[in-house]
C-alpha cells in the first residue's frame, strides 16, 4: 500500500532486549562463582530492603496525611459538638423559663447558667472561626461568617429577654407577660435565623463526621498499601533470588555435567580427541580448561608410552634373537676349542716325550749318521726344541682365551633370563668388556677399581645390557673426542664399592666428549640421541634406567662436563627390598650365577 510505513519500533526493542540479554550473559559468564552468588544475594536483598523502605516511606506519608485529616476532623467535630451542646442548653433554658417563673431563686440560678452557656457558645464560635482560618476550612469559614451576625443578634436578644423576664418577677401577671415576651421572641427573625444556623451546624457536623470516616478509611488504606508494598518487594526479591539461584546452579551444573560426560566418555572409549566445551571464565571454565589439558597430556603420555613399548618390544626381540645367535655361535666355538684344549694336553705330553727321546738319542749317540745330522741342521733342531713348548703354550693361551670369549658370549646370550639370581657384578662387567674387546683395542686404557662387594640379587641378562649400554656410550664418547684431538689419551675407569649394608655402588667414568648441559634433562628420555641417524637409537639409557630403577629398585644418575667427561653411577640394593635392612634372599634362586671373570 502506498504510504504505508513499516513500523521499526518492535524490531529495535527486540534488538535492545537481545543486546541486553547478551550483555548480561557476557558479564555473568565472566564472573567467578563466588561473585555470581554474592551478586544474586546483594540484588535480592537490595530489592527487599529498598522495597521495605519504600513501602514504609510511602505508607507513612499517606498514613500521616490521613491522620492529619482525621485529627482536624476530630478537633473540628469536638468543637462543633460542644457548640451544639451549648446551643441546645440555651434552647432548653428558653423552654424552662416559664416553669421557674414562680421560683425566683431557681430562675436566677438558671439565668446565670444561661449566661455561662452563652459565653461558652461565643467562645466556641470564635474558636471555630480561628480553627477554620488556621486550617483553611473554607466551608466552615463560610458557614460561620454567614451566621456570625445571626448568633450575635440572637444572643443579644436573648440577654434582653432575660432582663425583661427578671424585671417581671414582682408583676402579678408575670406568667402571661413572660409568655407574651417569649412568643414575641420566638416570632423574631433572629430566632428563625438561629434555628437555621443550628440546622446548618448539624448538617455541617454530619459532613465533618463523614470526613472523619473518610480519613479513617484513608488511614486503613495507607496501612494496607504499606503492607502491600513491603510484601510485594519481599515476594519480588524472593522470586529474584529463586531465579538467580536456579540460573546460577544451572550455569554451574550444566558445564559440570558436560565435563563429567566428557570425562566418562574419554575413560570408557579411550577417545582422547574429546574436549570439554569452555563456556564461562569462572572456576568451572578453569576446571574445563584443566580437564582438556589433562586429556591432552594423557594422550601425549599414552602415545609416548605406546612408542616406548613398541621400541622396547623391538629391542627385546632383537636382544632375544641376538642372544639365540650368540648362544649358537658360542656353542659352535666352544666345541672345537674344547677339542683343541683337550688334545693339547696330550700333544704337550707327546712333544715332551719326543723331546726327551731326542735328548736321550743325542746323549747316547754323540756322532749320529751324516744324514741325521743333515736333517737336524735342515730343521734347525735346536731352535725347534726351544720354540716348540713356547708354541704349544701359546696355542693353549689362545684356546683358553677363545674359550673365555665363547663363555662370555654364552653368558651374554642369556639376555632374556627372567629369574632373579645372585650376580657377581665384577664377572658381568668383565664379560661385557671382553665382548667389547675389539672396540677397546683402539688404545683405550681401562682402569679397574674393584671393591670388596657381595653378589647382588639381579636379572643377569638385564645387567649385561646396562653395562653394555654404558660402556658402549663411553667408548662412543671417547672415539668422538679422539677424532678431533690426536693428543688425547682415552680412559675408562670402572669402580665398585660397598656403599653401606644395603647398597653397592658402581661408577663408570670416561674422559670423553661429555654431555652438553642443555641435554642433561633429556638424557634418559626414550629416543633421545645426539648421534647420527642410523648409529644412535636413543634407547640405551632409557632402557638402562628402566632396568635399574624399575626392575632392580636401584638408582641411576650421571654427572658430566664437556671438558672432563662423564660419570654414570648405579646403586643396586643388596637385598631385593632396598628399604629393608635384612637381606631378603627368599626371592633368589638357590644357586649363585657365576659370571665369567
Ligand atoms: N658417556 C657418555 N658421554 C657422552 N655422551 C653420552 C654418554 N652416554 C650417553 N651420552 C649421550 O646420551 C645420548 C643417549 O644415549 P643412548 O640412550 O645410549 O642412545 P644412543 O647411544 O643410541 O645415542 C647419546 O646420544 C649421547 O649424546
Ligand atoms: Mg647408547
Amino acid at each position: 500500500m502506498p504510504g504505508k510505513v513499516q513500523q521499526p519500533a518492535p524490531l529495535s526493542i527486540r534488538h535492545v532486549n537481545l543486546s541486553y540479554s547478551h550483555g548480561f550473559k557476557r558479564v555473568f559468564h565472566r564472573l567467578k562463582i563466588r561473585q555470581k552468588i554474592v551478586c544474586g544475594y546483594v540484588l535480592s536483598l537490595g530489592i527487599a530492603v529498598l522495597g521495605t523502605t519504600a513501602g514504609l516511606t510511602v505508607g507513612d506519608r499517606y498514613f500521616q496525611h490521613a491522620r492529619d485529616q482525621m485529627s482536624v476532623a476530630d478537633h473540628q467535630g469536638n468543637l462543633l459538638s460542644r457548640l451544639q451542646g451549648a446551643l441546645l442548653e440555651i434552647q432548653i433554658y428558653r423552654q424552662e423559663v416559664v416553669a421557674f417563673l414562680n421560683q425566683p431563686k431557681a430562675l436566677q440560678k438558671d439565668g446565670s447558667q444561661l449566661s455561662a452557656y452563652l459565653t461558652e457558645a461565643e467562645m466556641l464560635f470564635s474558636q471555630l472561626q480561628e480553627f477554620g482560618q488556621s486550617n483553611s476550612q473554607k466551608d466552615l469559614q463560610t458557614l460561620l461568617n454567614n451566621h456570625d451576625s445571626t448568633l450575635t443578634e440572637y444572643f443579644q436578644r436573648l440577654r434582653v429577654l432575660l432582663q425583661k423576664i427578671s424585671s417581671l418577677s414582682q408583676n402579678p401577671n408575670r406568667i402571661s407577660q413572660t409568655q407574651l415576651l417569649l412568643w414575641q421572641f420566638h416570632q423574631s427573625t433572629a430566632v428563625r435565623d438561629f434555628y437555621k444556623f443550628t440546622h446548618d451546624l448539624a448538617d455541617f457536623a454530619v459532613l465533618v463526621h463523614e470526613r472523619r470516616d473518610r480519613a479513617d478509611a484513608a488511614q486503613n488504606r495507607a496501612a494496607l498499601l504499606q503492607a502491600q508494598i513491603i510484601s510485594g518487594s519481599i515476594l519480588l526479591s524472593t522470586a529474584l533470588a529463586t531465579i538467580l539461584a536456579l540460573y546460577t546452579s544451572h550455569a554451574i551444573a550444566r558445564p559440570l555435567g558436560q565435563m563429567t560426560d566428557i570425562a566418562q566418555r574419554v575413560t570408557r572409549d579411550a577417545n582422547f580427541d574429546l574436549q570439554a566445551p569452555i563456556t564461562t571464565k569462572d572456576e568451572v571454565g578453569e576446571l574445563a580448561t584443566s580437564l582438556n589439558q589433562l586429556i591432552q597430556l594423557v594422550n601425549q603420555l599414552l602415545e609416548k608410552q605406546r612408542a616406548q613399548t613398541q621400541a622396547q618390544l623391538i629391542q627385546s626381540e632383537k636382544m632375544s634373537s641376538l642372544g639365540k645367535m650368540l648362544a649358537g655361535v658360542a656353542h659352535e666355538i666352544l666345541n672345537p676349542v674344547n677339542f683343541i684344549s683337550g688334545n693339547l694336553i696330550h700333544a704337550k705330553n707327546y712333544v715332551d716325550d719326543l723331546l726327551a727321546l731326542v735328548q736321550t738319542y743325542e746323549a747316547e749317540v754323540p756322532h749320529p749318521p751324516t744324514s741325521v745330522q743333515a736333517l737336524a741342521e735342515e730343521i734347525d733342531l735346536e731352535f725347534l726344541i726351544a720354540d716348540l713348548p713356547k708354541l704349544l703354550n701359546s696355542i693353549e693361551f689362545g684356546a683358553t682365551r677363545t674359550r673365555e670369549i665363547a663363555r662370555s658370549l654364552k653368558d651374554f646370550s642369556r639376555l632374556d633370563e627372567a629369574e632373579v639370581q645372585l650376580v657377581d657384578l665384577h664377572a658381568c662387567i668383565n664379560s661385557t668388556l671382553l665382548i667389547l674387546q675389539n672396540r677397546l683395542k683402539t688404545g683405550i686404557n681401562v682402569t679397574y677399581k674393584y671393591g670388596d662387594i657381595p653378589s647382588v640379587p639381579a636379572y643377569p641378562g638385564l645387567l649385561y645390557q646396562v653395562f653394555m649400554n654404558l660402556l658402549s656410550n663411553a667408548i662412543d664418547a671417547l672415539e668422538e673426542k679422539s677424532a678431533v684431538d690426536s693428543e688425547f689419551s682415552p680412559e675408562i675407569t670402572i669402580k665398585t664399592e660397598d656403599w653401606d649394608s644395603n647398597w653397592v655402588k658402581i661408577t663408570i667414568t670416561d674422559n670423553g666428549s661429555g654431555i652438553a648441559p642443555q641435554n642433561w634433562d633429556k638424557i634418559f628420555e626414550i629416543f633421545f640421541t645426539t648421534k647420527p641417524r642410523g648409529i644412535g637409537t636413543g634407547l640405551g639409557l632409557s632402557i638402562s634406567y628402566q632396568i635399574i630403577v624399575e626392575k632392580h629398585l636401584g638408582e641411576m644418575s650421571f654427572k658430566s662436563d664437556v671438558e672432563q667427561g662423564t660419570e654414570f653411577t648405579i646403586f643396586l640394593p643388596i637385598a631385593r627390598s632396598s628399604t629393608s635392612k635384612k637381606k631378603d634372599t627368599s626371592l633368589l634362586a638357590s644357586k649363585p650365577n657365576k659370571c665369567i671373570s
